[in-house]
């Protein structure tokens, strides 16, 4: 393997200082379930509730890092070599969806360490994929710093809904791989939430993972924390 000559380095403005800035703890919320389950309607409720009392949130929203951080092959091919698409764009394999959480989770990571409250919603349907950012994330941090929210909404009700056409596209055999359909999802097993999204609004469902962060202590700052 290549040798790299990497160090770490410690900032001269700490997370703790950014943390009483905002008047909260930095930390990462990130919300896991089906294509269509409610993922991005709930965070997006949570972020606009978190935003209106004037807390320092960002959300990292499935298709949008898709279009960017994590294109696809087709994507890059449109400014870069065959090769290099080949090589750093992202599609729907196991290998890819881990490389999509690895590095979005890093980019969650960095938020919660420049004291945001970093909320993201992807399937991510791998829990070895979701457990080694909770690591990571608790590691630079501290437990508790990673808030894993289980989307727990039926497959029918997702399918349902198909808002995007891929349920009936991936039933048709036009898709393959279809999270759900063809392709493993694992639920978490000891989520800090689970909501049961096909009975209740996206409100009501925000304002209980609001109320998680509150009880969990981090929409204030810690007394005791010394970093
Ligand atoms: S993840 O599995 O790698 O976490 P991610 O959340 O980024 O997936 O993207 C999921 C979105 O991509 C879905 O909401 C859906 O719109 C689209 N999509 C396209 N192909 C697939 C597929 N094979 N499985 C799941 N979602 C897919």
């Amino acid at each position: 393997m290549e040798r790299t000559e990497i160090t770490w380095h410690a900032h001269a403005v700490s997370r703790a200082d950014r943390e009483r800035r905002h008047g909260h703890r930095g930390c990462v919320v990130w919300f896991t379930g089906l294509s269509g389950c409610g993922k991005s309607t709930v965070a997006n409720c949570v972020d606009q509730k978190l935003f209106a009392r004037g807390a320092q949130t960002f959300l990292l929203d499935g298709d949008n890092v898709r279009h960017g951080l994590n294109a696809s092959p087709a994507m890059l091919t449109q400014s870069h070599s065959e090769p290099f698409a080949k090589r750093f764009g992202l599609g729907f394999s196991a290998e890819d969806r881990e490389e999509n959480i690895r590095r979005i989770g890093a980019v969650a990571e960095l938020f919660a360490s420049a004291g945001l409250i970093a909320l993201t919603a992807f399937v991510s349907p791998y829990r070895r994929d979701r457990d080694a950012v909770r690591r990571q994330v608790e590691e630079r941090g501290l437990p508790g710093d990673f808030v894993e929210v289980f989307v727990d909404t039926p497959l029918a009700v997702c399918e349902a809904r198909d808002p995007k056409g891929l349920y009936k596209k991936a039933r048709a055999g036009e898709l393959k791989g279809m999270t759900g359909i063809d392709d493993p999802y694992e639920p978490p097993l000891a989520p800090q939430l689970t909501l049961a999204a096909s009975e209740f609004p996206p409100e009501r469902l925000a304002d209980q993972v609001i109320a998680y962060l509150e009880s969990a202590g981090l929409l204030a700052i810690r007394a005791d924390d010394s970093r």
